[in-house]
């Protein structure tokens, strides 16, 4: 028996939508195809295949070209829902579009270690001392661009530096409260905050950007000035009332897609209602994908002690 037009259309749609809830997705970026990527956004997963089943699931990113509206990155969700398989991705994406990046990260079975020597990957702080330095290196080069910025500004010899001629800094903060709490003293700690809350303030004007993932979204550890600042965000996994509640002030799920790790919800053009958001995994970058990104050239400005030992 024929079925009619409708139901049909009904079974793509189920079909693809299906393989996609439950195929994970390698980075193509790794693989090196990323022709289609657009100058400026960074892509590190995908959104659902189209309502007619007829097209493939959509590349999305986190936009950070000079004229974006979300400097800054969130990526929350439970223990072991795909937070550092997250930053992994980020991470690979921006040094494939020739940013600097810089990590600190705090734990979990999933590392960063493996971006170790990865080109752009111009350091990772795995504890106290090294997330100290990880901030305090991103914030000598923050102060670093601006005044070379002014400095340019009132040079008649060269008044042609502009923030599009910066290299794009990102700074990869895997389980920020965890390596607060990793921090030896309160005076250490208040640093720490003071320093992340200028870069997120400041960061978008010197090309300076943060990717941050927390298992939890409590004020001690995230304020609401600095989770204002997180203007594109992704929450992975099973997500709880009080997470869609304070990211997108939704008092019940959507239909959420699939409560497992590296699944869920995203809004990552600006505040806006979520959509699903499927992240890329990776494999162990020096083992399976000994390729890195060509032409990778640093743009640091500062010579910071950290970066030269
Ligand atoms: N995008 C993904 N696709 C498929 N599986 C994933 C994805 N992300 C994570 N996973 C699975 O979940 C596991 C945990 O991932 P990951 O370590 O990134 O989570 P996490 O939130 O950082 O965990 P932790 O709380 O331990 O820090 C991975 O080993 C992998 O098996
Ligand atoms: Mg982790």
């Amino acid at each position: 028996m024929q079925l009619p037009a409708q139901s049909r259309q009904d079974r793509n749609r189920a079909a693809s939508t299906e393989a996609w809830r439950h195929t994970p997705r390698q980075s193509p970026l790794v693989a090196g195809e990323a022709s289609t990527v657009a100058p400026g956004v960074l892509p590190f997963g995908d959104t659902p295949p189209s309502a007619d089943g007829q097209s493939e699931p959509v590349m999305c990113g986190w936009d950070i070209s000079t004229t974006t509206t979300t400097p800054h990155l969130l990526v929350t969700g439970s223990t072991g829902s795909g937070l550092s398989t997250a930053l992994r991705s980020i991470a690979v994406s921006a040094t494939s579009q020739h940013c600097d990046v810089v990590a600190m990260h705090a734990g979990g079975l999933v590392g960063l270690n493996d971006l170790e020597g990865w080109p752009g990957v111009r350091f990772i702080g795995r504890d106290a001392a090294g997330f100290a330095s990880a901030l305090e290196v991103v914030h000598t080069e923050l102060h670093a661009r601006y005044e070379a910025l002014e400095s340019s500004r009132s040079s008649e010899a060269d008044p042609s530096t502009s923030p599009s001629e910066l290299t794009p800094l990102v700074l990869l903060v895997d389980a920020w409260s965890i390596a607060v709490s990793a921090l030896r003293d309160a005076e250490t700690v208040r640093r720490a905050f003071d320093q992340l809350r200028t870069i997120l303030g400041l960061g978008r004007f010197v090309r300076v950007h943060v990717a941050l993932s927390n298992h939890r979204l409590d004020p001690e550890v995230l304020p609401g000035e600095l989770l204002d600042q997180f203007a594109a965000r992704v929450a992975l996994g099973r997500l709880s009332p009080a997470t869609l509640l304070r990211l997108w002030d939704l008092t019940a799920a959507p239909e959420q897609v699939v409560h497992e790790p590296g699944w869920g919800l995203a809004s990552l053009a600006g505040p806006h209602s979520p959509e699903p958001i499927r992240i890329w995994t990776l494999p162990h970058l020096h083992q399976d994908a000994p390729q890195a990104p060509s032409g990778y050239a640093s743009g640091f400005i500062a010579d910071h002690p950290v970066l030269a030992g």
